[in-house]
């Protein structure tokens, strides 16, 4: 099934999944008046959205950067960071590092793997051994699920806590199980061009009742108040605080990072749609890489994975091949731009710092990697209209 969406060209990379129909389901729900600073709302979607993803607890928030912000505040807040090493990939998003550098936390960066671009399992192991982390964030890429079963056993050898970016791979699945579903802490944003939108969101996900209660507390200030009445409870009879005081007592040093009801109920919406979304992802994504075979490089993913991406990562052998194809894809008004940030330790926040990452994989996407559309508005023969042009320009 294709979705309908408002789009400014033929072949965009993001379109703008909140559609004409959505828009009227909110309209409808604002005429009675509703309060639109985090309430029920938030709470019925957290709610949904734990049902759909499979875990126990979820919190919504106003981006993915501050979902990865929480993330990190949850483990060192909740006293499971260590001594705040923590193994970062080369290739992902910025905002899974910056919290490190910010918190002063020793981020280890570590090379990408050429089937799923996400953390190269090999290089991996080399720095468990050598650095000891207790943290590992991986990303899956673009969608592209990252050899979970690989990084559980490394997990059980080493020991350290897995914090999954699913960011940009809503409905990806590693060997059956959603993606989101293995570490001690999930997150997703809600961003324009995303699966589902929420304007601006993000949403962390985990089964450990404690992380759960300090995301709560470090959302909104550090207060008590949005605590389940038992834990804040606790709380109270330790500190002797009385009741008149509890819901502005503040237990540890928060942010403010409240989605708004308005995002929450387009969330609701949207998530309606959300499996619908996923299939024709996934479907799209299965005739690039029929077609683009022996064409251009791609990740071609863990055999039996199921691939939900956001994008289409292709990679260009040489910096002229890539030139080649981008001039092709412009003259046909289709879509494109770099791959994510490539290698991230080329990016002058992290060399500023701790110098120039190389790696053979990671600057392999740094030259040649880009962008061709997958989105739910693109049919199977448009994804062939693109190979084709793709094809013709490689030669
Ligand atoms: C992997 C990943 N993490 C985090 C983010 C940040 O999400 P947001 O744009 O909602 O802040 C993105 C954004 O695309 C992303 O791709």
């Amino acid at each position: 099934m294709l979705i309908r969406a408002f789009k400014s060209r033929p072949y965009d990379l993001a379109v703008n999944t909140i559609g004409p129909d959505d828009l009227r389901e909110l309209i409808a729900w604002l005429r009675r008046y509703p309060r639109l600073t985090m309430g029920a709302e938030t709470g019925r979607f957290q709610q949904a959205w734990s049902n759909w993803l499979g875990v126990k607890y979820s919190v919504m928030c106003n981006s993915g950067a501050s979902a990865n912000l929480l993330m990190y505040a949850a483990l060192a807040s909740a006293g499971l960071a260590g001594k705040r090493k923590v193994v970062v990939p080369a290739t992902g998003w910025p905002t899974d590092i910056a919290p490190a550098i910010q918190f002063g936390w020793q981020p280890i960066m570590c090379e990408s793997d050429p089937v799923t671009f996400g953390l190269n399992m090999a290089s991996l192991e080399t720095v468990l051994k050598r650095e000891h982390p207790e943290t590992v964030v991986v990303v899956h890429v673009l969608g592209v699920p990252a050899n979970m079963t690989r990084l559980r056993e490394l997990q059980r050898r080493y020991g350290f806590n897995i914090i999954e970016d699913c960011c940009a791979s809503h409905g990806s699945c590693h060997q059956g199980r959603l993606v989101g579903t293995f570490g001690l802490i999930s997150v997703f944003s809600f961003y324009y061009g995303h699966h589902m939108s929420t304007v601006e969101g993000g949403m962390v996900c985990t089964n450990d009742q404690k992380v759960y209660q300090h995301l709560l507390m470090l959302r909104s200030h550090g207060w008590l108040k949005d605590l389940p009445a038992a834990a804040a409870r606790r709380v109270m009879k330790k500190y002797r605080v009385e009741a008149f005081h509890a819901p502005f007592t503040f237990a540890i040093p928060g942010f403010n990072l409240r989605p708004t009801e308005l995002s929450a109920r387009l969330g609701a919406i949207q998530l309606k749609k959300l499996d619908a979304a996923i299939d024709r992802r996934v479907a799209n994504h299965q005739v690039y890489q029929r077609r683009l075979k022996g064409v251009i490089g791609f990740a071609p993913g863990v055999p039996g994975d199921r691939i939900s991406s956001i994008s289409f990562c292709a990679v260009a052998r040489q910096a002229a091949e890539r030139k080649r194809i981008i001039l092709a894809l412009d003259k046909h008004r289709i879509d494109t731009r770099i791959f994510t940030a490539g290698n991230l330790g080329r990016h002058p926040f992290w060399r500023d710092r701790y110098g120039v990452f190389t790696a053979p994989m990671a600057d392999a996407l740094y030259r040649g990697g880009f962008f061709l559309p997958n989105n739910q508005s693109l049919s199977a023969a448009d994804i062939a209209y693109i190979c084709d042009v793709v094809q013709k320009a490689v030669g």
